[in-house]
Parts: C-alpha cells; structure tokens; sequence
C-alpha cells in the first residue's frame, strides 16, 4: 500500500510520516464527509463563493482518489443539503448543479480506471432534469465496479431520509397484508434501516467534518448513531488525501465502546 500511496500526487516526505501511522489491516469500512468551509475559503481570498465550491472539486478528486488506493470500501460526500437548496441565492445553487455535471463528465474515467462504483443518496428525482440524466448516466457506467462505492448526498437531509423511509413502511405494508399485518410484525430497528436510501451500505465508522464546525447538520443522523467523530480546522477546498490519511490515524487510536465497558475498563 504505501509504495501505491508514494505515487499519489502531492506526497512529501511529511505525509510519508502520516502515512506509517496508519495500520492498513483496520482501516474503517464507511468514511463519512461533511465538506464544509468553501464560502469561508473564497471570503479569504476575496474571491466570491462559488471559486471555494470550484476549488472544493480539486479535495474532492484528492480524497476520493487516496481513500480507494487505500482501500476503504464506502465513502460518501454530503455536496448538498436540502437545505442548501431552499437557504442559498439560485445563483450559487445552478452554480453547484453545473459543478456537479462537470465533475461527473471530467471524472468518469478516473472513477473507473480506480474501479469505483458511483452512487447517491437524497431527493435526487427534485434535482434539475438535465443534473439527474448524468447522474444516471455515471451511476450506470461505473455501475459494473468492484472496489470502493462513492456516495454523493445530493439535495441530503437525514430527517426527510427518515420520513421517507417511514412513509416506505407504510407503502410496503398496503402491498403486504395491511397495516393490521405490520402493527403485528411490529417495526423494529432492522425495518427503519432498511428503508433508508443507505439500505445496502455499512453504517459509516467515521465522520469527517472540515472548517472546524461541531455539528451534524442534518447528515446521517440514524447511520452515525455509533461513528467516531473528526473536526479538522481545514477548509475543505484545502482538504487533501494527506487530511483523510491524518483522520484515520486518529481514528485508529480510538476505543469504540458501541456501548459496552471497552477493555480499559475489563479485569
Ligand atoms: C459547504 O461550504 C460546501 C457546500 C455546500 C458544497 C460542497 C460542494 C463541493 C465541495 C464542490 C462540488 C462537489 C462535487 C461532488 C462535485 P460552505 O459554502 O457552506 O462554506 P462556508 O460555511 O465557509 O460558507
């Protein structure tokens, strides 16, 4: 692994140092990323918003190129939120869209020369019509892909997630004997799950948020129940593989409890 990550763009003899702290036998199966800080980045810079969201593409290519080198299996990107589509100026919103469907034109080849399969999770079908044929279009293209699964949360909220899925309950269950039939089956954890758009992924181990901000922001709040939580001071549009690297270094230090004593606490 490490000769594979010598390779990779942007590796000084700094980051060789970061990357002999991660043990690749246990790296976390599902990295979730909330990118946050491309407003801040540009303010900076006195340049306008929207050259933070180009620039945060450059942290997307590096992040997701390291993390399937590497070999982490799920990762997945909050790019927009619900609420972004109803609280930011239409400008910026049609900018992000255009962003999106140059990415995904650009990085088709690059996602498949490193056999990753692309997916999406949110209100997709709400998303402009030509934005959604791409997506589809890359969906189908990578869809054949064995190695690491790139999630994009598009028009995301966790909590429209959850009222999607119990109104899927209820759909299902007019098709299967009636509400009578699931008031005696009884919803449980495993039926909540298996209604969210994540249905087929692993719940994320790790949460990465940039910019420095403590908050979940309405991202994979049933699926983070129990996932280790890293805020870095960088701004996302400087967020590199080296960054991801650092995240899981830290990551491996920690005793995951999922409730129990852990072992420092066992005799
Ligand atoms: C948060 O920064 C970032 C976003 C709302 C958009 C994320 C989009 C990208 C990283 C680029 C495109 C992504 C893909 C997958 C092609 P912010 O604007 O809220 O920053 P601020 O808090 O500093 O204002």
């Amino acid at each position: 692994m490490r000769t594979v990550l010598r390779k990779l763009a942007g590796f000084t003899q700094k980051d060789q140092q970061i990357l002999a702290q991660v043990d690749p036998k246990h790296l976390p199966r599902h990295i979730a990323v909330i990118m946050d800080g491309n407003g801040r980045w540009a303010k900076h810079r006195h340049m306008p918003r929207v050259a933070g969201h180009r620039s945060g593409v450059e942290a997307v290519r590096s992040t997701v190129e390291t993390a399937a080198r590497i070999g982490v299996p799920w990762l997945t990107l909050y790019a927009f939120s619900v609420e972004n589509w109803k609280r930011r100026p239409k400008s910026e919103v049609s900018f992000l869209m255009k962003l999106l469907k140059v990415y995904l034109e650009k990085e088709v080849p690059t996602l498949n020369k490193n056999n990753i399969r692309l997916d999406y999770i949110g209100r997709v079908h709400e998303l402009p019509e030509d934005v959604q044929e791409k997506m589809q279009w890359a969906k189908d293209v990578t869809g054949a892909n064995t190695g690491m699964t790139l999630t994009l949360a598009l028009n995301y909220g966790a909590r429209s997630e959850l009222a999607d899925a119990f109104n899927s309950i209820v759909a299902a269950a007019a098709q299967n004997g009636g509400l009578e039939h699931l008031r005696r089956e009884k919803i449980d954890e495993d039926t909540i799950s298996r209604h969210l758009y994540t249905s087929r992924q692993p719940d994320p181990d790790l949460v990465i948020r940039t910019s420095g901000e403590m908050r979940l922001s309405n991202f994979l709040l049933w699926q983070l129940a129990y996932a280790e939580i890293y805020v870095t001071e960088t701004l996302w549009p400087d967020f590199r593989g080296k960054h991801l690297l650092e995240a899981i270094a830290d990551f491996q230090k920690r005793e995951r409890r999922f409730g129990g004593l852990g072992q420092t606490h066992e005799s």
